[in-house]
């Protein structure tokens, strides 16, 4: 079943060459998302996940994060906090800073979305270095909330993520379907 779910989502994600930049092979989900069987077997199998790590919160990652990160919230019965991009959100926030290979980057949550007692599950489509995933754990941290987990619909192995997000993660699991 693991091997049919793979392959149908596999085939409905479109590798595009030198996208944004030269040298880059872009992973364009938007012939999954576009396919209502797939994306609902992807939902279903994110939900799975959220359920598995006993998570009470769902954290969407800007902006594909939250065409994933919504639904799965809403299948598995839990709420859904939006961490975005810096500058969008209109109520008291946390902000994290983080490295990207030229320049920096920064991500907030609303700081009451997130409390002590809170289990919270990452959701985005693609770990790559894995410096948005684990700044995103940082905020969760901040807020006095334990990380129940991260769950990607694709993770890019070459890149190293994995091995990055390990004391992020301390020991909480990361799922890449
Ligand atoms: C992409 C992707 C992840 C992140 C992964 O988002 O959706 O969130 O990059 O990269 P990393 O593991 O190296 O941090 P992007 O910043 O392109 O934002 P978008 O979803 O708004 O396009």
């Amino acid at each position: 079943e693991t091997t049919d779910i793979t392959e149908l989502l596999l085939s409905r994600i479109r590798d595009v060459a030198d996208y944004p930049e030269p040298g880059v092979m872009f992973k364009d989900i938007t012939p999954l998302l576009a396919d209502p069987e797939a994306f609902a077997v992807l939902t279903d199998a994110l939900a799975e996940a959220a359920r598995a790590t006993g998570a009470t919160k769902v954290v969407g990652l800007e902006a594909r994060g939250f065409i994933l990160g919504a639904p799965v919230a809403l299948r598995a019965g839990l709420g859904f906090i939006p961490v975005r991009k810096a500058g969008k959100l209109p109520g008291a926030t946390l902000s994290q800073a983080y490295d990207l290979e030229y320049g920096s980057a920064e991500i907030e949550v609303h700081a009451e979305d997130l409390t002590a007692g809170d289990r919270v599950l990452v959701v985005d489509d693609v770990l790559a270095t894995g410096g948005t995933a684990e700044a995103s754990l940082e905020l969760i941290r901040r807020a006095g909330a334990e990380v129940a987990g991260l769950a990607v619909l694709m993770e890019l192995g070459f890149l190293g993520g994995r091995a990055r997000l390990e004391p992020a993660l301390a020991g909480a699991p990361l799922k890449a379907l």
